[in-house]
């Protein structure tokens, strides 16, 4: 069963209600409030992802027998072909495994570092001026890549089937090509100008006449097969220590990069234990730093459950209020404690606990917004870019789950592709706080907790998050969208725990998000005028802004029937399962 739920699929069911009769007013409603959006459904395995060749691909791995992490690494290879602008060899990300004989749920860490000659000023100019162009667009903005290694890990420890296996349909869509998706095309031409200053970058995702691949035009990716093909043959060490290494090293040479040799060879993949909460009686399993999501997801979480949102009502005053107060604390608090905790101390216990969260709602007022200024990070002694990240959920037959968001940074990262190589190269180094205080490319600011250090990875948002009930897997989600990743991760998890929507309509809800700075709570616009003046009445800055976030999730109800949902938010999300 192969079923594209998308933007598409509720425009259509708009129109059917539009010439309903509950519309026309006759007395029986052929649709009920909970029929109108539908999730799909499977019964044995299933995959939401935000690309149909991985989807297909992860899909056939799982009927083969393979599990869900042969599922995900195979995906995730997919990916850095048939979605460029995310799906990535030249960037890093987390995964989340739930391990079903262990019971145990564990997160692998594959974030990109900061080369070792890195250095906290690398960034300023000589009056002291953050160079953006320097931290986005430049070999400089370049931090060492995870995500070969991080496969190759997950594959060999968690895995039933050979790193060849895992390659294979990667390396035939970029020998053979693939036919450009909406979500491609459209991200092309807003990379149009950027990508053209490299001209690597430019002859490899535009035509010989310059324009962009357009839907269903086939792209085919020469060089990108020679770097998968390296792999195929050598294993991971092509990447980090071999032929590929050497064309990663010398274009560091060439056009004024850090990234050595040996930053390649030491580069290693952390096995971490996950950050852990309760909610509700559901137990929440997310990822630890060097990402700031889980705890933040958790404080958010621990935060809320001190209200009665379901009966407030979802997406009313009452409760975006209360969503929008927490989420000014949790970004309060990241700004000031959140980094790399190798580097660095996390107060990570305290700051998921819910003595702190009882404390926090102690200063929240229900009836007025606290001005941002007011309020202040964690004290011991008591952007916009298009969606660049992509994440993925998958269950298996036995109840093996990942949930794997990884990421160059921006869209297509730094824009950067290696020469001879064929893959981009990541932004990331732009997630550290180069100069405190400053905003990066999210509007996020940063203290010395995420400066800049050699070997350090930089902090990031994503979160990917399992949640367990009862001792079974029933839910894995996550998203693109820099800051928005942990708002929309946390409005999924209440949308289903207290507003009982099923995963569908909880991804299609529309979402908030506040972070502290900029002074400012956005929504999505289809939440209404009445609730924004009221908000505004309450004192809050008030905005409609673009679709915030792209969820994929799957949910698994008490019978173990599997529920997925691609978000709308993008065109080519897709859910397939057997
Ligand atoms: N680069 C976005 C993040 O990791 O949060």
């Amino acid at each position: 069963m192969v079923l594209n739920y998308s933007a598409r699929t509720l425009l259509t069911v708009w129109i059917s209600l539009l010439f309903s009769p509950l519309v026309y007013g006759a007395e029986v409603p052929i649709y009920s409030q909970a029929d109108i959006v539908h999730p799909i459904k499977a019964a044995h395995g299933m995959l939401s992802i935000a690309n149909k060749y991985a989807a297909d691909a992860g899909l056939a791995v799982l009927k083969e027998g393979g599990n869900a992490i042969d599922a995900a690494v195979t995906v995730a290879f997919i990916l850095s072909v048939t979605a460029p602008q995310a799906g990535n060899l030249g960037g890093g990300g987390f995964m989340l495994v739930r391990l079903a004989k262990e019971n145990k749920v564990i997160a692998i860490d594959y974030r990109e570092k900061a080369p070792l000659l890195a250095h906290r000023d690398l960034f300023l100019d000589t009056n002291g001026n953050l160079d953006t162009e320097k931290t986005r667009y430049s070999f400089l903005s370049c931090g060492v890549p995870g995500t070969v290694a991080g496969m190759a890990y997950a594959l060999e420890k968690y895995g039933t089937i050979p790193l060849k296996r895992a390659l294979e349909p990667a390396i035939k869509l970029a020998r053979n090509g693939f036919l450009v998706d909406e979500q491609l095309y459209t991200d092309l031409v807003s990379a149009k100008n950027q990508m053209s200053k490299f001209t690597e970058s430019y002859k490899t995702f535009y035509k010989p006449d310059g324009t962009p691949y357009k839907i269903g035009e086939r792209i085919i990716q020469k060089d990108l097969a020679w770097s998968l093909t390296q792999l195929y043959l050598e294993g991971p060490s092509a990447f980090y220590e071999g032929a590929v290494a050497e064309k990663i090293v010398e274009s560091m040479r060439q056009y004024g990069g850090i990234i050595t040799k040996k930053d390649l060879k030491l580069y290693s993949v952390i096995p971490r234990e996950p950050v852990e909460g309760t909610y509700r009686g559901y137990t929440i399993y997310s990822m630890p730093p060097p990402s700031s999501g889980g705890i933040h997801v958790i404080q958010l979480l621990n935060l809320i459950e001190g209200y009665p949102i379901s009966t407030w009502g979802q997406n009313s005053a009452n409760t975006i209020h209360v969503l929008a107060e927490s989420m000014k604390h949790a970004f309060a608090d990241r700004s000031k404690h959140l980094g790399d905790s190798d580097f660095v101390k996390v107060p990570l216990v305290a700051l998921t606990s819910k003595s702190y969260a009882e404390q926090l709602r102690k200063s929240i007022d229900l009836t007025k917004a606290t001005p941002s200024k007011k309020i202040s990070p964690y004290d011991s002694k008591n952007q916009y870019e298009s969606l660049q990240t992509n994440h993925f959920s998958i269950i298996d037959k036995e109840g093996n789950a990942v949930a794997n968001t990884y990421t160059l940074n921006f869209s297509f990262g730094s824009k950067l592709v290696v020469p001879g190589a064929g893959f981009l190269l990541n932004n990331q180094m732009d997630d550290f706080a180069s100069k405190s205080g400053e905003p990066n490319a999210y509007g996020l600011t940063g203290d010395s907790a995420n400066a800049i250090a050699p070997g350090k990875r930089m902090l990031s948002s994503m979160s990917p998050t399992i949640i367990m009930k009862d001792n079974k897997p029933f839910l894995i989600t996550g998203s693109p969208g820099g800051s928005n990743i942990i708002s929309t991760v946390f409005q999924i998890i209440t949308n289903v725990i207290d507003f009982n929507l099923n995963i569908a309509e909880a991804t299609y809800a529309p979402r908030i998000h506040h972070q502290w700075y900029p002074e400012e709570l956005r929504i999505e616009k289809g939440i209404n005028a009445d609730t924004k003046h009221l908000l505004e009445q309450r004192g809050h800055k008030v905005v409609y802004t673009n679709t915030m976030g792209a969820a994929q999730s799957i949910l698994i109800d008490a019978n173990g029937v599997l529920y997925g949902v691609a978000d709308p938010r993008i065109p080519d999300g897709i859910v397939v399962g057997y």
